[in-house]
């Protein structure tokens, strides 16, 4: 198992109290014991695991000797480091290790600032007033079982007719609603991709979509954000499935311009390649801005997905698909599969949401938090480069010096999670990038920024860096 594995699985294991040896040995007690770190599995050796985790060799050897005497680990000269045991028939294989799921796993109770996954902290308020709306027409279901795997009639309709409002006729049959984006993507993932098809993506890109392209055996290429040398990457690498986040990038926040959306509409549709753009970020635009028409304008091939996480709420999971009927259709029969549609209440109430999305005072609520974020940034380390954003909801910074995977196992000892770079690019340009999200409380920024300062002045980046996941370049 390679250094960087054992460190996506470690998630938060330094942010409780005690020696860093005891945190460490306490974390991989419990990936032992969860089968997470299987029988058999081979460990990396004390100084790369310490290199990974930003730590002193002897904390690594502590933590290993302690494991160890406990019978979990063995430690042999030559054969090295291993899980105690051999492999078990029962063992679940291939859970991801992606930072953004793990930390959603992590229990809450810590006083880590930040978590790594970008959403809002709380719910605005017409969540329950939509929920109060709804009750009446609750208490009148009769006749209705519930089933909706294309998603409720109600919420079709109101998505479908926002889809116009912005400029793309869409039906009510194009559209079907999911378990949020997340859904989306894995149902379009599962639908569109054979084992070994290559991938376009966006080098840096979301990762929760590397994800779940992976679980499909696809063969991801990175272009970078704003897709330069598209057409001929199309045509030369006929790739089964391109992605692309066209307005406020996750996570760059770069926005595609109309000119050349159309172009990789169009191109995309030449190559006959379906194109998934992912519109979960759309609606998070700072005052005064409106983004350009989606790409699905320029296309009926064009698949477009969104969600109310970012601009509600994550906790309501609605998400949804426009595509064409016939994609549609064939969606919802492997949607059925899985969980037989979504939550009908949490989709009445996401109707009216819907209808209000660009009456939430999200816009001003979001410029406030990242102008706070940017000034205290500026203030505390202006040695960081930053691009200018005009919506999106986070900061994607260049560290001046080491890398963004070591610099956040500092940050995790300081009280804070960032997201490094490394994950969320196919290419591997991004290590020495971080990512940070200005969705918490300026009071909470506030004091994420003093974590980040004294963590960036306590940091000491490895002399042999963390090497980068294996990257496939166009
Ligand atoms: C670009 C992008 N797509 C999809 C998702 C997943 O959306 P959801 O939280 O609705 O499942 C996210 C969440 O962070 C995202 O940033």
């Amino acid at each position: 198992m390679r250094p960087i594995e054992v460190c996506d699985r470690l998630g938060r294991w330094s942010s409780g109290r005690g020696p860093l040896y005891v945190l460490l040995a306490a974390r991989m007690r419990r990936l032992i014991d969860d089968g997470e770190l299987p029988p058999g599995a081979l460990l990396p050796p004390d100084r790369a695991l310490a290199a990974a985790l930003a730590v002193g060799r002897t904390t690594v050897v502590a933590a290993y000797e302690l494991l160890r005497s406990e019978g979990r680990i063995t430690r042999r000269q030559g054969s090295g480091t291993r899980v105690a045991g051999s492999q078990s028939p029962a063992t679940i294989e291939d859970a991801t290790v992606d930072p953004i799921f793990l930390d959603s796993l992590e229990a809450r109770d810590d006083d880590v600032l930040l978590a790594i996954c970008a959403a809002p902290g709380d719910p605005p308020p017409q969540l329950a007033e939509a929920y109060e709306r709804v009750l009446p027409a609750l208490r009148e279901i009769s006749g209705d079982i519930g089933y909706y795997p294309y998603g409720h009639p109600v919420l079709r309709e109101a998505i479908a007719e926002r889809y116009g409002d912005r400029g793309v006729p869409t039906s009510p049959d194009q559209i079907m609603v999911t378990n949020g984006g997340q859904q989306a993507l894995s149902l379009l993932a599962h639908a569109l991709v054979s084992p070994g098809d290559q991938v376009l993506v966006e080098a840096p890109t979301y990762p929760g979509a590397l994800e779940a392209f992976r679980e499909e055996a696809a063969v991801l290429r990175g272009l970078p954000v704003g897709l330069a040398g598209f057409e001929a990457a199309v045509r030369e690498r006929r790739p089964g499935l391109v992605y692309v986040i066209p307005t406020y990038q996750n996570p760059t926040g770069s926005v595609l311009s109309p000119l050349v959306r159309e172009r990789l509409a169009r191109a995309a549709a030449a190559a006959d390649v379906p194109l998934i753009e992912d519109e979960v970020p759309a609606d998070l635009g700072f005052p005064g801005t409106t983004p350009p028409a989606p790409m699905a304008a320029y296309s009926e091939t064009v698949i477009s997905i969104g969600s109310l996480s970012k601009s509600v709420w994550g906790g309501l999971r609605i998400g949804w698909i426009r595509a064409a009927a016939p994609i549609v259709n064939r969606l919802a029969r492997l949607r059925a599969v899985h969980d037989l549609g979504g939550n009908v209440p949490a989709q009445l109430a996401a109707a009216h949401l819907v209808a209000q999305l660009d009456t939430l005072g999200l816009a001003e609520e979001l410029k406030h938090r990242h102008d706070h974020l940017r000034t205290l940034l500026a203030e505390h380390l202006p040695t960081w480069q930053i691009p200018t954003i005009q919506g999106g909801q986070c900061l994607w910074a260049r560290l001046p010096h080491g890398d963004g995977n070591s610099f956040a196992q500092t940050t995790l000892r300081h009280g804070l999670a960032i997201l490094p770079g490394s994950g969320l690019d196919v290419t591997g340009a991004s290590d020495p990038y971080v990512r940070l999200h200005f969705r918490a409380h300026p009071t909470e920024l506030t004091e994420a920024v003093t974590r980040l300062t004294t963590a960036w002045h306590a940091y000491n980046p490895p002399a042999d860096r963390v090497h980068p996941r294996p990257a496939i370049a166009i």
